[in-house]
């Protein structure tokens, strides 16, 4: 069962992603999406999404979150929630990709995003059923 995020919590969590997103680099899509990811130590993390003149290299917010805190605690690193944010007020739930690598690090992970009838907090099973394992 994913967690339920105490509302203090989700609100620091979506904070820190909105302001990840002002150092987004998306000079063709414009659309600048923040991410923080919350590990089961305490540790949060932050993310944006980092575009190229070579579209497809383009490195989404969820993932660069998911990279910093692998790289600050380590392959072992357990995700306890993700929240993602962008600058608009429309749906942005996070991409098939995103969602698979966030199952990779927290298969009990809850996320928190902008529904399509606004804000939603959503365990990552029922994001992506039948995630992939090796
Ligand atoms: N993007 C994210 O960073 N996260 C998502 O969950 C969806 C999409 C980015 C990728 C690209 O830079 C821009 O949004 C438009 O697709």
């Amino acid at each position: 069962m994913p967690a339920h995020l105490p509302a203090e919590q989700q609100e620091q969590m979506l904070s820190v992603a909105r302001t990840a997103l002002k150092h987004a680099h998306a000079p063709y899509s414009n659309f600048r999406v923040g991410a923080t990811v919350l590990t089961d130590r305490g540790g949060l993390y932050q993310g944006c999404n980092v575009e190229n003149a070579s579209y497809g290299m383009t490195i989404c917010a969820e993932r660069a979150a998911i990279c910093a805190a692998v790289a600050a605690e380590g392959s072992k690193m357990k995700i306890k929630a993700v929240a993602v944010a962008t600058e608009r007020d429309g749906p942005c739930a996070p991409c098939g990709a995103c969602r698979q690598v966030i199952f990779e690090f927290g298969p009990d992970a809850v996320v928190l995003f902008r529904g399509q009838s606004g804000p939603a907090q959503t365990a990552i099973t029922k994001l992506l059923p039948e995630g992939f394992r090796l």
